[in-house]
């Protein structure tokens, strides 16, 4: 295994963390895997280079080739830590969550998944506890390790923190330096919740930004590994994607960089840039 872990768990309302586990801190995203044979092909690439973190979806329609990469890989099921998420147009009731929790599971070819996120707040706001109740049924009943959100805004946080048995372990949402978000990082953590980046690399949009060119010839890295490593000092989960084995195992390779003497430069890259969507900012 390449990275540090963190480990994540669950507010209860007496203020206790249940159901912590150990997460790799640098994983392999999956999002644009669709074509056949692409994404069983990055995993395994993925994890001979050394990440034991892949963030996959319903929405991806890759878990079977990631389930199908697990099983090929030839690495124990308990060293890879397997994120994925419910749909959010599935997410409408209670029941609807256990069955698609069931469903992923069985896309996925595992007994139980490490992380299930619902991948956005469900459209109907009615419906918002009820679904949270479903995915805590899904983690006493082992089915996964931890449960978590995606794309929560603070908003979203506090409504679901008022009938939570069990908050989030983590809130997947874009971060990344051009897009820094103090205070959704602050919303986060308040309720106990580690901030996972997706798009860390603002979906590519950067990598050839001059400003960052400069930062990283300072380093001697790439601009990926700079923004990788920027993410990663900040202590979020970060998961970036690529399906080219070379880019893989750079991406990777930034987790031995010191970036201490550019990380100001890093930090003034920030300009509230959204490479993607952001139902954050949704009622
Ligand atoms: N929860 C959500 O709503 C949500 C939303 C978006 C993403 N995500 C998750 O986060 C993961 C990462 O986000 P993302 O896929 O949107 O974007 P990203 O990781 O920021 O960027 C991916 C893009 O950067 C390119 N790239 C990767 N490494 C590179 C390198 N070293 N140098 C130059 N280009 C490089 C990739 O191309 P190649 O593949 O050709 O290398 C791809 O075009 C997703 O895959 C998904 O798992 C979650």
């Amino acid at each position: 295994m390449h990275g540090p872990t963190l480990t994540i768990g669950h507010r209860t309302p007496e203020g206790e963390l249940a159901h912590t586990s150990e997460v790799p801190q640098f994983g392999l995203g999956t999002f644009l895997m669709k074509e056949s044979g692409l994404c069983r092909q990055a995993c395994l690439w993925a994890l001979e280079a050394g990440y034991r973190h892949i963030d996959t979806a319903k929405v991806y329609e890759n878990e079977v080739e990631v389930g199908e990469a697990l099983a090929e890989c030839g690495i124990e099921r308990s060293e890879v830590f397997v994120t994925t998420k419910l749909r959010s147009l599935d997410a409408t009731s209670y029941d609807a969550v256990l069955e698609h929790c069931q469903a992923s599971l069985e896309r996925l070819g595992l007994e139980q998944i490490d992380l299930y996120l619902v991948h956005a707040p469900p459209p109907d706001i009615d419906c918002r506890a009820e679904v949270w109740r479903g995915m805590e049924a899904c983690l006493e009943n082992g089915w996964t390790k931890a449960i978590g959100v995606s794309n929560y805004g603070r908003h979203h946080l506090d409504a679901l923190m008022q009938t939570a048995r069990y908050g989030p372990s983590v809130n997947q949402v874009e971060i990344h330096p051009w897009l820094q978000r103090p205070d959704l990082i602050a919303a986060t953590l308040e309720v106990g919740a580690v901030p996972m980046a997706y798009s860390p690399l603002a979906r590519g949009h950067k990598v050839e930004d001059p400003q960052l060119a400069e930062i990283a010839g300072a380093i001697g890295c790439t601009p990926a590994q700079a923004a990788l490593k920027w993410c990663m000092d900040r202590g979020y989960i970060t998961i970036p994607k690529s399906s080219n084995e070379q880019r893989i195992a750079e991406n990777l390779a930034a987790l031995d960089l010191d970036i201490e003497d550019q990380r100001d430069a890093l930090d003034v890259l920030e300009e509230n840039y959204i490479s993607g969507w952001d139902p954050t900012t949704e009622p």
